[in-house]
This record gives C-alpha cells, structure tokens and sequence, in this order.
C-alpha cells in the first residue's frame, strides 16, 4: 500500500458544508478520501464536490442511485461532471441499471472534459444483518458485466467478493477501532482486520467524526492501517 491516505475516506456525513469543510481540513493529513453522502449532498449539492475537490481530496459521491434506467443515466451524467472519483450506484436493480449509470459517468465526465469517476456497486447495506447468502455473488456479477471499477461491501464479504472479481476495487465501510460503539453497523470491523481482508479503501465516520479528538483518532487509524499494510 504506498499511501496509506489514497486508502482512507473520511465520511462527512453532516449537513452544513462549513461544519465538513472543517472536518476535512483536521484530519487531511491521513485521508486523502472525503465522502459526500446524501446528508450533506441533499443539503449543499454540487458545491460540497466542488470544495473538496479544490483542497485537493478525491471525492467520494455517496449517494446509491437506485431508480429505472434512463433515470440512473441522466443522474449520474449530472454527477460525472462534477469531477468526484467515486460514485455509488446501488447493485439491487441489477446490471441493466447498473449499465446505465456507469455510461452516464463516463458521457458525463468526457462532456466536462474531467476523468470519469470510478463507479462503486453498493452491494449489502453494513447495517443489514439478514441478507441472503446468495445476494453478494449475484450483486458482485452484476458489477462486473455492467463495468463497474468497485463494489462496497462489508468486512465479512471482502473475500468472497474478491475471489468473484479480483479486480474490483473493495470498498468497506463499518469500520470500528477496537473496543468502539458499532452504533447501527450490524457488520464492524477494525481498519486493520478491514485491510487484512483485502479492503482497498476504508470509509470511517463516526469513529472519527465523533471523537473528542478527531485528529488524534483520524492519526491512530491510520497508523493501523500502516502497521496491518506492512505486516
Ligand atoms: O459512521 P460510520 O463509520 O458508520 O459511517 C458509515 C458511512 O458509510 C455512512 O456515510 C454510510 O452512509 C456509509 N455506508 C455504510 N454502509 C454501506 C455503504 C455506505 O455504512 N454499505
């Protein structure tokens, strides 16, 4: 792993663009990532991308479009031309959809002139701890025929998910130090179980954004991450 910060995504999940721009200003030493999820997008839009984008992070856009084809489509052209690097798409509707959206971003991207944003399939919610067996494999081939570069899938699934498609990049979120509060994560795993599991990108929120001390929190994640990457 040669920069440990292309690895970990801060989660601005608030609803006030000053409050994350400052959030992200603390602890940009150790993630290069900042997502914008629906939280803060439903509340400041195109302008929390724009912002981020200009301190020089990679910006996450969360936002699991999910609707019927020409919708995801013409969403997501919107959203490719925003410059992030990674949207989310939501695998449930399958690869028809999941198709539209990934040519949106990249018709998007190319009509902006900026580079298409890698397309991540939202494969199981971490707070959902009844899925069934089969759902990972049938979401992780849609991805794959559709074109898209990722998936996000918890922890426990990172494996099976990579053995499927190795060259998806893996996503997870429900990342918890040791010891932390899950809140409503049915499936936590601490950075460096996450990383250990093949995770490619790490999303933290709450065990930052909730600290007393959010840099020295955001600096021991991610000295973990470094001790599991070199280990
Ligand atoms: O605070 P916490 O670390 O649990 O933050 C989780 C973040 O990751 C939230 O922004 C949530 O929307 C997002 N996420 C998730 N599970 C998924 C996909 C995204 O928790 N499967």
């Amino acid at each position: 792993m040669p920069e440990v910060r292309d690895h970990l995504a801060i989660a601005l999940d608030t609803d006030d663009l000053v409050e994350a721009l400052r959030l992200a200003k603390a602890v940009q030493p150790w993630f290069g990532v900042a997502k914008v999820g629906l939280e803060l997008f439903c509340a400041e839009g195109p302008d929390a991308v724009t912002a981020l984008n200009e301190m020089g992070f990679k910006v996450f856009l969360d936002v699991k479009l999910h609707d019927i084809p020409t919708t995801v489509n013409r969403a997501a052209r919107v959203l490719g031309a925003l410059g992030p690097a990674y949207v989310t798409l939501h695998a449930q509707p399958g690869p028809v959809t999941l198709r539209a959206g990934v040519d949106g971003l990249a018709e998007g991207a190319a009509a902006a002139g900026v580079d298409p944003p890698v397309a991540l399939a939202v494969t199981v919610l971490t707070s959902d701890p009844d899925a069934p067996a089969h759902i990972l494999g049938q979401r992780v081939a849609a991805a794959v025929a559709a074109g898209c570069g990722g998936i996000v899938c918890a922890t426990a699934d990172v494996r099976e998910a990579k053995q499927l498609a190795p060259r998806l990049l893996a996503v997870v979120p429900g990342i918890r130090p040791a010891g932390s509060d899950p809140n409503d994560q049915a499936r936590p795993a601490t950075p460096g179980a996450a990383l250990t599991a093949g995770a490619d990108l790490l999303v933290v929120g709450r065990a930052v954004t909730r600290a007393d001390d959010q840099a020295a929190a955001a600096e021991a994640i991610a000295g973990e991450v470094s001790v599991a990457a070199r280990g």
